[in-house]
Formats: C-alpha cells, structure tokens, sequence
C-alpha cells in the first residue's frame, strides 16, 4: 500500500451568486501512511468532498500537491478506489458485471474477471447475490457491492466519501464492522470522509476535524480493535 500526502492544498470555486471566487479549502496539509485508515470528520459544506474530489482526481486543486506513493496526482486513476454515499451501480448489470466493470475497462477476460470478483464479494459475503442487479438488493447491499466494486480494482489508497450515510442505523454498524474486517486483511490506505464523529472513531487511526474548509486539529485514536 501507499502513502497519500496532501501538500498546502487550496480551492476555490467561482460564485455566480457573488460574482466572485469564494474558498472553499485554505491551506491543507495531511500526511497518510501506508495502511493507515484516516478519517475526515465536519459539518455539512466546510469542504470534506471538495478535498475528496481533488484526491481522486475528479477535481483540479486551486493550489497545492497530492501525492500517492512518489507520483503527483493529475486526474483519476487506478491506484484510487473510489465509493460515493450513493454509489451508481449499473442497473442493466448483474452485481457481479458491476464489481467486474473496472476489470473489463482494464481489458481482463471475462472467466478471470468472474473468478477476481468473486473472491471480493465472497470477502465482503455477497456471494450469493452475484447474478441479481442493483435493483433486487436492499441498500445495504447494495452499498456494499459498491465498496466492493472499489476494492476489485485492488487500489493502493481507497476513498470513501460518506458512504455509510444513506443507510438504516442497523445496517450501517454492519457495514462499518464489514469494512473494518476486510480492511484488517488487505490493510489499505484509507481516506474516509464522514459528518458522524463516532463513526470516526469507531473505524479510524486518525481523526482530522475540518471547519470552514481548514484543519481544526488531528486526534489519534489509539482505542485498541475491534472497536465499540
Ligand atoms: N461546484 C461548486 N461550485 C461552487 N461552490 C461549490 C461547488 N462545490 C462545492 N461548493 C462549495 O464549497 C463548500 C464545500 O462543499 P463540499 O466540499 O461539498 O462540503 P461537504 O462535503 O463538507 O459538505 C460549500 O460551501 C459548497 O457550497
Ligand atoms: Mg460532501
């Protein structure tokens, strides 16, 4: 796994309703280690997104470095697994296309795609929906081959950005104690982006609170796992 270092990052964006560039992140330096599982918590608009969307490449930073490892990011890329609060499942697809597409785009065969993806959604116990779609699955289903259609494509730093947040309180522990078990075995870098403070702590080293678009302060979490 790798390292994702933020270096002095800035964005601004431009406001039609003001007329000008407004600040949505000032000056934000993180460093995340290889494995290391590093939450962002904050209210609703002080940028967890922004810096989310500049780190998976989607978003072009106003100023400032992302790193992954040795190499700049400069768009989206494979070494970045991506899940979103409502991850776009392809409805025409059947769980296991879905989970297998990145593979496909990366021109893997068919029966070998089958047989990777498979072992995802065995890992995150989804096996026995692998021929339904999207829309025969419960949200949290649903979510969950969202997380695993990200770990498929084997990333080295995975990016959540509330991904938790859409579903029942019951199904979200489960989901939370799912991720942290197969994060436990494949130890991946991870930037989890959350507005719940408790479910910070429950999966992360490493709580960086955001306010208005700056880190507030970073608290390590050394309560021992599993957690709660
Ligand atoms: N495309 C955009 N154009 C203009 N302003 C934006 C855009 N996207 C986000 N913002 C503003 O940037 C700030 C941070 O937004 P966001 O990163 O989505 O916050 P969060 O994910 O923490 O809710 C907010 O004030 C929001 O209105
Ligand atoms: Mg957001």
């Amino acid at each position: 796994m790798k390292s994702l270092t933020l270096r002095n990052l800035h964005k601004t964006y431009f406001d039609p309703a003001v007329g000008t560039r407004v600040t949505a992140i000032q000056d934000v330096s993180l460093e995340i280690g290889p494995g290391e599982f590093v939450a962002v918590v904050g209210p609703a608009g002080c940028g967890k997104s922004t810096i989310l969307n500049m780190v998976a490449g989607f978003l072009p930073a106003t100023r400032g470095d992302i790193i992954v490892g040795d190499r700049p990011v400069k768009g989206p890329g494979r070494d970045r697994g991506v899940v979103f609060q409502n991850f776009a499942l392809l409805p025409w697809k059947t769980v296991i296309d879905n989970v297998g597409f990145g593979l496909k785009m990366r021109g893997i065969a068919k029966p070998e795609r089958d047989r990777i993806a498979m072992e995802f959604l065995e890992l995150a116990g989804l096996s026995h929906a692998a021929e339904r779609y999207p829309n025969e699955l419960s949200g949290g289903m649903q979510q969950r081959a969202g997380v695993v259609r990200a770990l498929a494509n084997e990333p080295d730093v995975l990016l959540m950005d509330e991904p938790f947040a859409s579903v029942d309180a019951q199904t979200r522990m489960t989901l939370q104690e799912e991720l942290m078990r197969i994060w436990g075995e494949r130890r991946h870098t991870v930037l989890f982006i959350t507005h719940d403070v408790g479910e910070a702590v429950f999966l992360a080293d490493r709580v960086v609170v955001l306010s208005k678009g700056h880190v507030l302060r970073e608290i390590p979490i050394t309560i021992p796992r599993p957690r709660g």
